[in-house]
C-alpha cells in the first residue's frame, strides 16, 4: 500500500469518527430515509448490510423494518480472509468476530451471488464508483466473482457513507470491487446502469 493511501485511509477515518453524536444521528436518520426513498425494499428481497463499526453509518433502522416485514436479511461473518452473508433477523443471537463486530452466530450462510444488495460501509468514494475500504481485502476477496466478464448475476453494491468520505480520486487497483451506488445523508449517487435502472432518488 503506497503512503499516499495510507494517509488518505487514516484522514478519512479520522474525519468520520469526528463526527458529534447529534450529527451522526441525524446523519443516520437521513440515510436510512435515503434507503427506503432508494425503493430496495420493494425492488431487494436478499438485502446484506453490516453492524457499524469504527464511526460507520448505522442501518439498524432498516435491520429492524427487514425483521418487522419478515424480510430476508444477511451480515458478514468471518470466515477465514473471506466473508460468507449469513441471515439475521433483528433480535438474534450474535458474537463477536476478531475485529470485536457482532455477527450472527446462527451461521445460514447464502452464497453471496445469491443476494440481490449489499450494502458496504467503506473509508471512502469518489464521483466513479470507485471504493476504499479499511484495507484489509475482505470486501474485494468475497466479491472478486463479480469482476469476471462471465459474471451474469451479481449483488447490487450500495455503498453507505457520510458525504465527507467523498473524495476526488481514488486509484482503483486492478482486485477492488467498485460501488453501484453509494447513499449519503445527502442523497443517493448511481454509478452504474443497473444502479440506474433500479434505484430511484425520490419516490
Ligand atoms: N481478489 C483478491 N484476491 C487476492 N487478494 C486480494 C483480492 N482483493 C484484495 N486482495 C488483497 O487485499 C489487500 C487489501 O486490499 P484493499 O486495500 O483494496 O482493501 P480494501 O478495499 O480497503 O478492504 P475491504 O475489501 O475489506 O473493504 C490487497 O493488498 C490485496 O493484496
Ligand atoms: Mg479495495
Amino acid at each position: 500500500m503506497s503512503q499516499a493511501t495510507y494517509s488518505l485511509r487514516q484522514s478519512l477515518q479520522l474525519q468520520r469518527r469526528s463526527i458529534s453524536q447529534k450529527e451522526r444521528e441525524h446523519f443516520d436518520y437521513c440515510i436510512h430515509q435515503n434507503l427506503i426513498k432508494s425503493g430496495i425494499l420493494l425492488r431487494s428481497n436478499r438485502i446484506a448490510g453490516y453492524f457499524s463499526n469504527n464511526g460507520e453509518p448505522a442501518v439498524d433502522l432498516l435491520m429492524q423494518i427487514c425483521g418487522e416485514r419478515n424480510l430476508a436479511f444477511y451480515l458478514p461473518v468471518i470466515n477465514k480472509r473471506n466473508l460468507r452473508f449469513c441471515l439475521y433477523k433483528w433480535g438474534d443471537d450474535l458474537q463477536n468476530n476478531v475485529f470485536n463486530i457482532p455477527q450472527p452466530a446462527n451461521q445460514h450462510s447464502l452464497p453471496s451471488q445469491f443476494l440481490s444488495t449489499i450494502l458496504m460501509p467503506l473509508v471512502g468514494f469518489d464521483s466513479q464508483g470507485n471504493r476504499l475500504g479499511m484495507g484489509g481485502g475482505y470486501y474485494d476477496r468475497s466479491l472478486s466473482f463479480t469482476l469476471a466478464s462471465s459474471c451474469k448475476k451479481k449483488p447490487l453494491l450500495i455503498g453507505i457513507a457520510y458525504s465527507c468520505q467523498q473524495v476526488k480520486n481514488i486509484i482503483r487497483q486492478n482486485w477492488d470491487v467498485s460501488l453501484d451506488a453509494v447513499i449519503t445523508e445527502k442523497g443517493l449517487t448511481c454509478f452504474s446502469s443497473t444502479a440506474e435502472q433500479l434505484l430511484h432518488s425520490h419516490r
